[in-house]
């Protein structure tokens, strides 16, 4: 069925919910294209000559760590990984999860939902300019003065917004902005004291040096470092020459928590599992080496700080995204274990920043009723233009992200047993009506959000009366 005519269909359907978000008006087959930013080497040299980094600090601490540190390489699958001696030497310095799953492909779309909670459709590496009304992950770190930074290999200066910057004796690709995930977003890239803290590896060696490493950054090697244009053995190399200096470096090591990735898996058809390894001084001797099977997400990466740093949530899917198994446990906070049949993540839905399935102007609404994993509900700024009653255009409060409007990921099922039921919402038991999106908000989804407080207090309950045991 063509999109257009599946969306006129459910549009109809939906015009019957009294409440909730109207579907998008209209879907097209292409996106005008945003105006790239490719400033000439000159103007680069030029501001290069006075641009100057910020690196703000703090010292907020956190439940179960005071630093995150996010590397991501690129394209590689799990199994490729897996079989590489250097990718394996980290995995024995940290804990293996077995089950993280990236997003969707290609990767630009990746680094985006793993600061803002959603990819919006996206289904390109093109130059692409998130409205400053869309919230980020720093948005949420600045409510509580949490320092933060990003750190790429090869930016020319802190804040740089083009394209790209090549090797300028080769020309081969080197910085790219698709794997820079804050200076999508327009709430990051034209704000210049935050620009200022999106530095490159100098930036990293001067933090290092002078103790100013932010409490939350996100690092990118460069396109040879990554494997995006070598493969495993290249970037496993660079990754563990990288690594294993700091690992043995106090001031950086204390209580921190590292978080080896990638962006996203090589082969389209396989499902999007993603290698990758949580070291650092706040991961225990006791669990280097051992295997993590509990589904994650890169929206995991959101809710982990959330809950960590007790901070609000951005609404959409870091809401309900899965807490990396070291915070859990000591945030006292039940993940859900789902069946993985017939989820894939390879895919991307219609949205405002989609090519393919472009909607123009219509941009998905948060859940701004819900209170997310950390139990804060949403940040003030996303209520403050959505309204503080959104139910949210998609199941957000979801455990994984899913689409039934656009049949994208709508096959879990819960594990029998599991921890809540706020996963049956991608469950085929469900009427093909109440997975589309935008999702109404239903008995049953208000039920689910019960169960959850419930489950929740009886959690409470049960620490309680095992610490006066
Ligand atoms: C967010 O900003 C965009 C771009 O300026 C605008 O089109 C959109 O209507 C805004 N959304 C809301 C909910 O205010
Ligand atoms: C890194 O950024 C700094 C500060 O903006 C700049 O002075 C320096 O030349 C850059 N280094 C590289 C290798 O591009
Ligand atoms: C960006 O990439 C293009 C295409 O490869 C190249 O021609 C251009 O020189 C690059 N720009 C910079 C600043 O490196
Ligand atoms: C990437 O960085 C390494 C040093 O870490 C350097 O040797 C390599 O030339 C860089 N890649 C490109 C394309 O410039
Ligand atoms: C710019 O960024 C700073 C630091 O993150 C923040 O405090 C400030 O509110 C931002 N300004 C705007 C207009 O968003
Ligand atoms: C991996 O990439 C490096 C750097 O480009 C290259 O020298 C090496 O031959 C490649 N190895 C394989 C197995 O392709
Ligand atoms: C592992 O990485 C180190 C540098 O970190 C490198 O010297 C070594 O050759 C790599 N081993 C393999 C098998 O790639
Ligand atoms: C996603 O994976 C499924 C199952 O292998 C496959 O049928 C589908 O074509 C893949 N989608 C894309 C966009 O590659
Ligand atoms: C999740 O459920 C599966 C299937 O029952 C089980 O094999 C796996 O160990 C469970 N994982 C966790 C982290 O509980």
């Amino acid at each position: 069925m063509k999109v257009n005519t599946l969306f006129a269909a459910l549009g109809a359907a939906h015009a019957l919910a009294a409440s909730g978000p109207q579907p998008p008006p209209s879907v097209a087959t292409s996106r005008q294209p945003s105006k790239t930013i490719l400033p000439a080497l000159s103007e680069i040299l030029a501001v290069q000559a006075t641009a100057r980094p910020a690196s703000p600090t703090s010292d907020v601490k956190g439940v179960a760590f005071d630093r995150i540190v996010q590397i991501w390489l690129e394209n590689i699958d799990f199994e490729d990984a897996e079989n590489d001696p250097n990718m394996s030497w980290i995995g024995d310095h940290g804990l293996l999860l077995s089950n993280y799953f990236a997003v969707t492909h290609p990767s630009q779309p990746n680094y985006a939902a793993a600061v803002g909670g959603d990819h919006f459709g996206m289904d390109h590496d093109e130059f692409i300019s998130i409205p400053a009304n869309v919230s980020t992950v720093v948005d949420l770190l600045d409510t509580r003065g949490i320092s933060w930074g990003e750190y790429m290999e090869d930016l020319p200066y802190a804040g740089y917004d083009g394209m790209n910057f090549s090797n300028q004796a080769t020309l081969e690709d080197d910085y790219v902005r698709k794997h820079n995930p804050l200076m999508l977003y327009d709430s990051v890239a034209h704000n210049v004291t935050r620009t200022r803290q999106i530095k490159n590896f100098t930036g990293f060696a001067d933090d290092l040096d002078a103790r100013t490493i932010p409490q939350w950054s996100f690092v990118t090697p460069n396109m040879t470092n990554d494997a995006h244009d070598t493969n495993i053995t290249f970037a496993a190399s660079w990754t563990r020459g990288f690594l294993e200096p700091l690992l043995e470096n106090p001031y950086f090591m204390e209580n921190t928590l590292i978080i080896v990735s990638f962006d996203e898996n090589w082969l389209w058809p396989k499902p999007n599992r993603v290698f990758t390894v949580l070291l650092g001084g706040a991961i225990d001797t006791s669990l280097h080496g051992a295997v993590d099977d509990m589904f994650y997400s890169h929206y995991s990466t959101i809710s982990t700080v959330s809950v960590n740093w007790d901070l609000p949530s951005l609404g959409r899917w870091d809401c309900g995204a899965n807490v990396l198994g070291p915070v859990a446990a000591k945030a006292g906070y039940r993940n859900t274990n789902i069946s993985l049949d017939r989820l894939h993540f390879n895919a991307s839905y219609p949205g405002p920043v989609a090519d393919f399935q472009h909607t123009p102007g219509w941009w998905p609404a948060p859940n701004t009723r819900a209170r997310c994993a950390s139990g804060r509900g949403v940040l003030p700024a996303v209520a403050a233009v959505w309204g503080a009653d959104q139910p949210g255009s998609y199941d957000y409060t979801n455990v994984y992200p899913y689409n039934g409007h656009a049949g994208v990921d709508v096959g879990g099922t819960p594990v029998a047993g599991s921890a809540d039921a706020a996963s049956d919402g991608g469950g085929p038991e469900m009427s093909e009506s109440s997975r589309c999106h935008p999702a109404p908000v239903s008995a049953a989804g208000a039920a689910r959000q019960d169960t959850a407080i419930l489950a929740a207090l009886l959690g409470v309950v049960m620490v309680v009366v095992a610490l006066l045991l």
